[in-house]
C-alpha cells in the first residue's frame, strides 16, 4: 500500500542555501534555485506521452517508492532534457525513480546526468517501480550543458521516469535554457549528383494484369536528357495477327523526353527491360524487371505525405505545391514517387470551419470531398502529369482519427471513387472502428482490412494498400496475408529523439515478415520543417539524429514518406533525401529488412543482405558521447578481406580482414556497404 506523506515541504538543500546566502554576503545571496518544472519542459524529448510539470507522465501526483512529491518533472523513457547552463550553474539536485502509478516492480529505468561532450557525470542504478527514490546530487561548476536522461535498457514499457524535487542552483541570476536538440553543425555528406546520367528508379515493379502502369525513369545528371528502353513489352504477340491485330490499348510506351513509361499489360509474367538515360556527357543503363501478376509495391513506397507537416490544415493547393516541389527540388530524379493526402480531405463531422463542411456523401452514397478539394480527379491528373503517383487516406470506422467522414459500410463505393479519380495509394487507419469491434480478437482486427482489400480488388486500378493500426495484434505477422503492402508497426512518430529512436530501434525481430510487396512501416519521416498544423518548425532532431533516422529507415526497408513541407526544403534536408547509394539500401529488390546483429551498451550494429551479394551495415551510437563502433565479420557471417564503402560520403574506406570500426558521433551513425574484396 502507498504511504501518504504530507504535501510539499521545502527541499532541504535550497532552504539551507537560502539561509547560507543570508549569512554569507552578496556573492551567495545572488544564488538562485531553478526548479526543473519551471523551465520550458515542452523541449523534453521522450518515448511516450507528454512531459508533466509537478506530475507524473500520466498526470498523477508524483510518487516514488511510496513517497509523494509535489514538485518535479514527470517523463517517460527514453527521455532527454537538454539544458544550456551557460556555465553559471552551481549544483543539481533531485530524487529520481519510476513512478508508483505503473505498479510495483514494473518499468526499468536508468537515470543519467550527462555533461559537456556527452560525459556521463552521474548515473543511477537500474530502477523499478517501488524502489525508494534515489538522490541525484551533482556539482555543476564549469558545466555548460547538462542533459537529463532516463533510459530503459530494453523495452520502454512502464518507464514512467520522475525527476522529483529537481532543481538547479545558479551562482547568479539567470535560468537554464531548455534546448530542443543538440546544437550541432549540419554537415552535408551527400555529394552533389554527378553531371553524367545515373538511373535511380526502382529496379523492379509489380503491376496487375490489365491495370494502368506509370513508371518514371528517375535519373540524375545534366539536362537535356533523353530516355530509351529496350525490350519494352508492346503487348503484341505472334498470335495477335491471327486474331485480327493487337489491342492498341495494351502494351507499354516510353516518352523519350520525360522518361515516363505508361500503358497496360495483360499477360502475367516477368518482363526484363533495359533502361537508358543519355545526355551530352554520357549514357547510363539499368535493368528494370516489370512483374505482371497479383503483387504490387515490390519495393517500399517513396514519397510525401501531408500529415507531419499540415495535419488538419491540408488543402489541394498545398498538395499541388508538394508535387511541384518534388519536381523542382530534383527529388523526383532520385526515385521519389508518391504524393499522399492524409486525413482532412473529407468533410468533418462537426467542425465550425466552413472549408471542412458540406454534404458527406451523394444520394447514392459516394463520398464528397470537403470544399478544400473540389476536384479530386483534376488533382490526381495534375500529379500524374508530373510523372508522380497520388495517394489518400481513410479509416474503416464511420470517422477518421481527425473526425472526418470515413469508409464504414461504403468500402466498395469508396474504392470505386478512388479508382475513378485515379488514386494509386490508400492509407487505411483504424480510428472509430472501435465502435464496431473492440479489436480484442484477431479476426476482429483483421476484418476491416479484409473488407477494404476485397473492395480494392474489385476495381480496375492498382492501389497500394497501407495499413495504419499501430501494430495491434502483431500485425506484422498477418499484414501480408490480409493483403497489406505495408503496415504501421507503431503509434505516431514525432520529431524527437525519444520517439524516432524508440520506434526505429524497436523494429528488431520484425525483419522476418518483410519482403517484396509487403513491408513493415515504422511511420513517416520527421526531417525538414514539420508541425502537424499550420505552424511549422524545423525538426527537433539534431543533424546526427537525422542521419540515424534516414539510415535506419533505409536499412529497415521502410516506406519512406517525407513528412515536411516540400516547399521549404533546406539544403541539409535535401541532402538527406537525395543520396542515391543510401536510398538504394531501402529500395533493394531483395526487399530484406535489417536485423540487429550486435548490441554493446549504447551501440548497435544492424545489417541486411542486398541483391548483389553485398551487405548494408549501420553502426549506431545511441549514447551521448562519441565512440568507436565495431562490426565483426563473424557477426555478419563473412570471412576474409572485404571492401567497405561509406554510403553517405559515397567513398570506399578500404579493405578489412576481420572487422571494421568507425568513430560514431552521439546519436549518430556510420552507414556502410560491404563487398568481398576482389
Ligand atoms: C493517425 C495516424 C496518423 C494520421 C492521423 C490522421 O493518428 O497514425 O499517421 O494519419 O491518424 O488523423
Amino acid at each position: 500500500m502507498k504511504k501518504n506523506f504530507p504535501a510539499w515541504r521545502p527541499p532541504l538543500i535550497p532552504a539551507l542555501l537560502a539561509l547560507a546566502s543570508l549569512a554569507a554576503g552578496p556573492a551567495l545571496r545572488a544564488a538562485q534555485t531553478n526548479y526543473l518544472a519551471s523551465l520550458d519542459i515542452s523541449q523534453v524529448s521522450q518515448g511516450w506521452g507528454e512531459p508533466y510539470a509537478n506530475q507524473s507522465v500520466e498526470g498523477h501526483a508524483i510518487s516514488i517508492g511510496g513517497q509523494s512529491f509535489s514538485r518535479g518533472l514527470g517523463t517517460h523513457a527514453n527521455s532527454q532534457f537538454i539544458l544550456d547552463l551557460g556555465g553559471h550553474a552551481d549544483s543539481f539536485s533531485a530524487r529520481v525513480g519510476v513512478d508508483d502509478e505503473v505498479g510495483q516492480g514494473n518499468g526499468t529505468v536508468i537515470f543519467k546526468l550527462v555533461g559537456d561532450d556527452g560525459k556521463v557525470l552521474w548515473q543511477s542504478k537500474e530502477m523499478h517501480a517501488g524502489d525508494a527514490p534515489v538522490p541525484a546530487e551533482l556539482p555543476l561548476t564549469g558545466v555548460k550543458q547538462l542533459t537529463l536522461v532516463a533510459e530503459s535498457p530494453d523495452a520502454i514499457d512502464y518507464g514512467h521516469a520522475d525527476w522529483a524535487d529537481a532543481y538547479i542552483v545558479y551562482n547568479k541570476k539567470g535560468r537554464p535554457k531548455a534546448l530542443s536538440s543538440f546544437q550541432e553543425e549540419a554537415v552535408i555528406l551527400t555529394p552533389h549528383p554527378a553531371p553524367r546520367p545515373r538511373i535511380n528508379s526502382a529496379k523492379v515493379m509489380g503491376v496487375r494484369p490489365g491495370h494502368e502502369l506509370l513508371y518514371t525513369i528517375a535519373a540524375t545528371g545534366d539536362r537535356p536528357m533523353t530516355f530509351a528502353a529496350e525490350h519494352l513489352p508492346t503487348g503484341r504477340h505472334w498470335w495477335s495477327g491471327l486474331f485480327g491485330g493487337s489491342d492498341p490499348k495494351v502494351g507499354l510506351h516510353l516518352d523519350p523526353q520525360t522518361g515516363r513509361i505508361t500503358g497496360t499489360l495483360k499477360m502475367p509474367g516477368t518482363y526484363k527491360v533495359t533502361l537508358h538515360a543519355k545526355n551530352a556527357l554520357g549514357e547510363a543503363t539499368r535493368e528494370l524487371k516489370i512483374v505482371v501478376g497479383p503483387q504490387i509495391g515490390l519495393t517500399p513506397a517513396l514519397g510525401w505525405n501531408s500529415w507531419n507537416c499540415f495535419a488538419s490544415a491540408v488543402t489541394a493547393e498545398k498538395v499541388k505545391a508538394a508535387a511541384d516541389a518534388m519536381v523542382t527540388s530534383g527529388l523526383i530524379n532520385h526515385g521519389w514517387t508518391y504524393i499522399n493526402i492524409d486525413d482532412f480531405w473529407e468533410v468533418h463531422r462537426d467542425s465550425q470551419d466552413p472549408t471542412l463542411q458540406g454534404p458527406q456523401r451523394d444520394a447514392s452514397g459516394h463520398i464528397i470531398p470537403n470544399p478544400r478539394f473540389p476536384d479530386m480527379k483534376g488533382l490526381a491528373d495534375y500529379v500524374h502529369d508530373k510523372g508522380l503517383r497520388i495517394g489518400l487516406y481513410s479509416s474503416p470506422g464511420p470517422w477518421t482519427c481527425g473526425g472526418c467522414v470515413a469508409s464504414w459500410q461504403h468500402e466498395v463505393l469508396d474504392a470505386q471513387s478512388y479508382a475513378q479519380w485515379g488514386f494509386d495509394y490508400l492509407k487505411y487507419d483504424w480510428c472509430s472502428y472501435g465502435q464496431i469491434d473492440k479489436g480484442d480478437t484477431l479476426a476482429g482486427l483483421q476484418k476491416p482490412y479484409r473488407v477494404m482489400r476485397a473492395a480494392l480488388d474489385s476495381v480496375d486500378r492498382d492501389i497500394l494498400f497501407s495499413f495504419c493500426q499501430y501494430g495491434m495484434g502483431e500485425v506484422w505477422k498477418w499484414g501480408a496475408e490480409v493483403g497489406g503492402n505495408s503496415w504501421r508497426t507503431t503509434g505516431d512518430i514525432n520529431d524527437s529523439w525519444g520517439s524516432m529512436a524508440g520506434i526505429g530501434f524497436r523494429q528488431n525481430g520484425h525483419e522476418v515478415y518483410a519482403g517484396p510487396g509487403h513491408f513493415n512501416d515504422p511511420d513517416m519521416l520527421v526531417v525538414g520543417k514539420v508541425g502537424w498544423g499550420p505552424n511549422l518548425h524545423p525538426t527537433h532532431l539534431s543533424p546526427n539524429e537525422q542521419y540515424t533516422h534516414i539510415s535506419l529507415w533505409c536499412l529497415l526497408a521502410a516506406p519512406l514518406l517525407i513528412g515536411c513541407d516540400m516547399t521549404q526544403l533546406d539544403p541539409f534536408t535535401l541532402s538527406l533525401l537525395s543520396n542515391d547509394e543510401v536510398l538504394e539500401v531501402d529500395q533493394d529488390p531483395l526487399g530484406h529488412q535489417a536485423a540487429r546483429v550486435a548490441l554493446n551498451g549504447q551501440t548497435e550494429v544492424w545489417a541486411k543482405d542486398l541483391e548483389d551479394g553485398s551487405k548494408a551495415v549501420g553502426l549506431f551510437n545511441r549514447g551521448y558521447e562519441k565512440t568507436i563502433v565495431k562490426v565483426n565479420w563473424s557477426d555478419l557471417g563473412l570471412k576474409g578481406k572485404q571492401t567497405v564503402r561509406d554510403l553517405w560520403r559515397q567513398q570506399d574506406v578500404g579493405q578489412f580482414s576481420d572487422s571494421y570500426s568507425a568513430e560514431v558521433a552521439r546519436h549518430g551513425v556510420v552507414l556502410v556497404r560491404i563487398w568481398p574484396a576482389k
